[in-house]
């Protein structure tokens, strides 16, 4: 896939894994991509720190539909095209499910899963008419393995890999590649509470999807092939990962219990 003259929507690439996906795509020749976040100056900031590239900047949540109306009409108004839409703006509110706000668990289904799925529907008229077009879920390695603790948004997650793969087979006769990531613990904004070590560089992450997505690739996985080995024992004895999250469940409590990023 040639990233060059392609119209590219990211959502949530002010920071982290989707900064790094903007950044990889510049270095690959992409030269027009809208951003889709809330905080205006960080969208701001990206236009004087990626000069060479056409930055379309934005400011809307994901979970607003009105917004996202926007966003859309904003893009048809200055591009009239669209060609790859990322679906990569997430949040996280990890703990016992009881200990979670009523607000925090509406609003993770509401901008990891519900947006995703309204914005890729007003995007679809736009992407339809591309020729080599793709849209990239960002999932989790907890969409395929819920750990305890990850309750509300391994159900996002998983839902998003669901909807991906549905898409895909919706959309087969569109030129337009559908694909899902599952980073694994990543060191981004999202998991400065999360008191984990060794972490995955976003950059490397924003590589080897893209190699994916030029490969194309349905899944990249990450965590490597021990990740690979749970997931086919999450589906053919589940048990065994029932007993694995038992013996880290205290480890997971407190790693877990700080973690918030909304
Ligand atoms: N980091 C990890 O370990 C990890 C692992 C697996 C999966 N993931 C997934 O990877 C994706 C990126 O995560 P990250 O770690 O890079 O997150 P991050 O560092 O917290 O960055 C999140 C980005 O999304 C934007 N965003 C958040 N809520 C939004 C909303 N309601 N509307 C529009 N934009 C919004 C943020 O900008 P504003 O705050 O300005 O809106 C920011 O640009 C997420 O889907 C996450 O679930 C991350």
């Amino acid at each position: 896939m040639d990233f060059k003259d392609k119209h590219i929507l990211i959502t949530g690439a002010t920071a982290g894994i989707g900064k790094a996906l903007l950044e990889e795509l510049m270095n690959r020749g992409a030269d027009k991509i809208a951003v889709l976040a809330r905080n205006q100056e960080k969208l701001d900031a990206l236009k004087t720190e990626f000069p060479k590239v056409e930055i379309l900047a934005v400011s809307a949540d994901v979970s607003n539909p009105k917004d996202l109306d926007r966003a859309i009409s904003e893009i048809e108004k200055t591009w009239g095209a669209l060609d790859i839409l990322i679906n990569n703006a997430g949040v996280v509110s990890a703990g016992a499910l009881e200990d979670i706000s009523d607000e925090d668990i509406v609003n993770q289904v509401a901008i990891n899963l519900t947006g995703p799925i309204l914005l890729t529907k007003k995007c679809l008229h736009l992407l339809k008419k591309s020729n080599e077009g793709a849209i990239v879920n960002v999932s989790s390695g907890l969409g395929f393995i819920a750990w305890p603790f990850y309750n509300v948004y391994a159900a996002t997650k998983a839902g998003i890999r669901q909807f991906s793969d549905a898409l895909r087979r919706d959309l087969y006769q569109y030129p337009l590649h559908i694909m899902t990531i599952y980073p694994t613990a990543t060191e981004t904004p999202m998991m400065k509470n999360a008191a984990v070590e060794n972490m995955d560089d976003p950059k490397m992450v924003a590589r080897v999807s893209l190699d994916g997505l030029i490969n194309k690739e349905h899944h990249v996985i990450f965590g490597g092939e021990q990740r690979l080995i749970d997931i086919e024992l999450n589906h053919s004895d589940p048990d065994v990962i029932d007993r694995k999250a038992i013996e880290r469940y205290d480890a997971l409590r407190e790693r877990t219990e700080k973690h918030r990023a909304m």
